[in-house]
């Protein structure tokens, strides 16, 4: 198959290529830095010509809900209108395990991005995934000083590259609306992880927890984050994550 993937510069989306060419696939990648930009739209019908399915693992940082809604709104009907010139067949949209009743902050955006794959004229898959092993270094890397501040989340991380392989086994089969959500091996807390690897890496820094108060702050400390009995669970735990080259390189 030729497969697009947009964001396949970042985190998961590196893996999510990897894991693409390791099974033989034609592999377009659509990030800023190779010419193609979900959200003006420079560069996607070149990029999607041929193209059997679309991966999108774009990403925008931000805890502003609004700012996020309309990167993931923009970034996704560019998307599926430049699919629909290019016939192709099949969408599929990582998103986050247990959100539904967190439409704030961050994940406002990721909800608005599933309403508008499921409201485009491509066929689709939604594949949701818990936070990433990757995740405490992402933020840990956003704040500056001796003190990282945490808000209180419990998780059940995944490792990044469990999920490139999910996501290429997804958009090999056929659109199916929902993909089973894709969880890690344990549940966790995330100033916990974050201790751990910084305690692995040897960087004297301290970890404080807070409980980030509203609907997003309950929500993180809810354990929804962790999802349901229905679940794929990956195997690669956050702490032989820390030990392997995905978290040194
Ligand atoms: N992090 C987690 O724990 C987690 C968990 C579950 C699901 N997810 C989802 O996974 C997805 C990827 O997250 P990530 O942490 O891997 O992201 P990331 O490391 O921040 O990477 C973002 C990617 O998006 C690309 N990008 C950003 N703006 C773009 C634009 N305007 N046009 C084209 N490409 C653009 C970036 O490339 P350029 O900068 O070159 O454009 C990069 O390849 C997100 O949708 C996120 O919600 C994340």
């Amino acid at each position: 198959m030729r497969i697009a993937i947009a964001g396949g510069t970042g985190t998961v989306g590196r893996h999510i290529v990897a894991a693409a060419q390791d099974r033989g696939h034609e592999v377009v990648v659509l990030a800023r830095s190779t010419g193609a930009d979900v959200i003006t739209g420079t560069g996607l019908d070149d990029a999607l010509a041929k193209a059997d399915a679309v991966i999108d693992a774009s990403n925008a940082t931000t805890l502003s809900a609004s700012k996020a809604r309309a990167f993931f709104e923009t970034a996704t009907g560019n998307l599926l209108a430049a699919e629909q010139r290019a016939d192709v067949g099949h969408h599929v949209a990582l998103s986050i395990v247990g959100i539904d009743d967190i439409d704030a902050s961050y994940y406002a955006g990721k909800l608005a991005q599933e309403r508008a794959v499921a409201a485009g004229s491509v066929p689709y898959t939604i594949a949701r995934a818990a936070q990433f092993h990757e995740f405490a270094g992402q933020l840990l890397a956003s704040m500056g000083g001796p003190v990282a501040v945490m808000p209180r989340t419990l998780m059940r991380p995944v490792a990044a590259r469990e999920v490139g392989a999910h996501l290429v086994a997804v958009a090999e089969g056929a659109p199916a609306g929902r993909a089973t959500d894709l969880v890690g091996p344990r549940d966790e807390v995330l100033a916990d992880l974050a201790r751990r690897q910084l305690a692995h890496d040897g960087v004297h820094r301290r970890v404080l927890e807070v409980r980030l108060p509203g609907r997003y702050g309950a929500g993180l400390a809810s354990g929804s984050l962790r999802g349901t009995d229905d679940r794929i669970e990956g195997r690669i735990t956050f702490d032989e994550w820390l030990r392997s080259d995905d978290h040194r390189r």
